[in-house]
């Protein structure tokens, strides 16, 4: 019977999230531990992630934190050998870090920024987010999969963007780059590791408030130019991206793999009243 107990469940189950210190990454380790997951909570910030590590203890959830930079191969290894030792095993891998590459070419009143026109995006920014957000995604699925593959399957579950299917005026140029790379190592990795039996999904989410780009989002004139486009008149919550994050981490996706699920209001559908 397809109950949603069973068909929805991650109880017991070994889960890794990148970035887990803040935002979306906080919100999936909540919902995944919440739900009896195993959770390794994994992030650069050491106090930052200790606190909401322990947070989250003291909810009495099963939540561990390990500090590990996704831009760092060694630290990612010792992420998944530490969390294989602990929990016996590597079922859900949420690919989560990620930095903002600051604001578009158009500022919020839809006036040019010449600051951050495509000739003045500083190299070493571009170089910053390609590193973090493709490299670190590259990185997590290399050290991720020989694990998933010995034990004979897993669920990797990529946060990408709606930057990584449309142009976006407000938001940097690197980081739509960066994004439009990881839509495709999402599909390439997916039709790869069918045989495995590890599915590899994304989450694409419409702008959310958390603390990406210095938390520019929470400022409500730099969100303003976002909720007037969106349908819905509102930009998301990290809280909006929880339903995704347990479909694709529960046997409710065992037959979906190579797709992003977006979490976006209906932006991409284009303007409404
Ligand atoms: N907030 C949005 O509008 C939005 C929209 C679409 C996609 N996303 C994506 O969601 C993901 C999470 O971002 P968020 O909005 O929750 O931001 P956030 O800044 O609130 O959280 C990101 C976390 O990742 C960590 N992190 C950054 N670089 C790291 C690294 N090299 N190694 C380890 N940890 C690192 C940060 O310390 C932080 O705790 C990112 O991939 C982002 O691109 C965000």
């Amino acid at each position: 019977m397809a109950r949603i107990e069973t068909l929805f469940a991650v109880r017991g189950l070994a889960a890794v999230v990148t970035g887990a210190a803040s935002g979306i990454g906080l919100a999936i380790s909540e919902a995944m531990a919440a739900n009896g997951a195993k959770v390794t909570m994994s992030d650069r910030e050491e106090e930052k992630l200790n606190a909401e590590v322990a947070r989250l203890r003291d909810d009495g959830l099963s939540v561990r934190g390990v500090v590990a930079d996704v831009t760092n191969a060694s630290d990612l290894q010792r992420l998944f050998d530490e969390t294989v030792a602990a929990d016996g095993r590597l079922d859900v891998v949420f690919a989560n870090a990620g930095i903002s590459g600051g604001p578009g070419f158009l500022r919020t009143d839809n006036s040019r920024d010449p600051d951050t026109a495509f000739e003045n995006i500083p190299a070493d920014l571009w170089k910053r987010v390609f590193d973090t957000n493709v490299g670190g995604v590259f990185a997590t699925l290399q050290a991720a999969i020989p694990h998933m593959k010995s034990q004979g399957g897993g669920k990797i579950v990529i946060t990408s963007s709606i930057s990584s299917m449309r142009i976006e005026q407000h938001v940097g140029t690197s980081y739509v780059a960066s994004k439009a790379a990881v839509g495709q190592i999402v599909r390439q990795a997916a039709i790869e590791l069918a045989r495995y039996n590890i599915n590899v999904n994304a989450i694409a989410p419409g702008p959310a408030i958390t603390n990406i780009g210095g938390g520019r989002l929470k400022d409500a004139e730099v969100r303003a130019p976002f909720e007037r486009l969106n349908p819905m008149h509102r930009i998301a919550t990290p809280q909006d991206m929880q339903g995704a994050a347990l479909f694709l981490a529960s046997p409710a996706s065992n037959y979906v793999t190579g797709i992003h699920v977006v979490v976006d209001g209906g932006f991409l559908l284009g303007l409404a009243d």
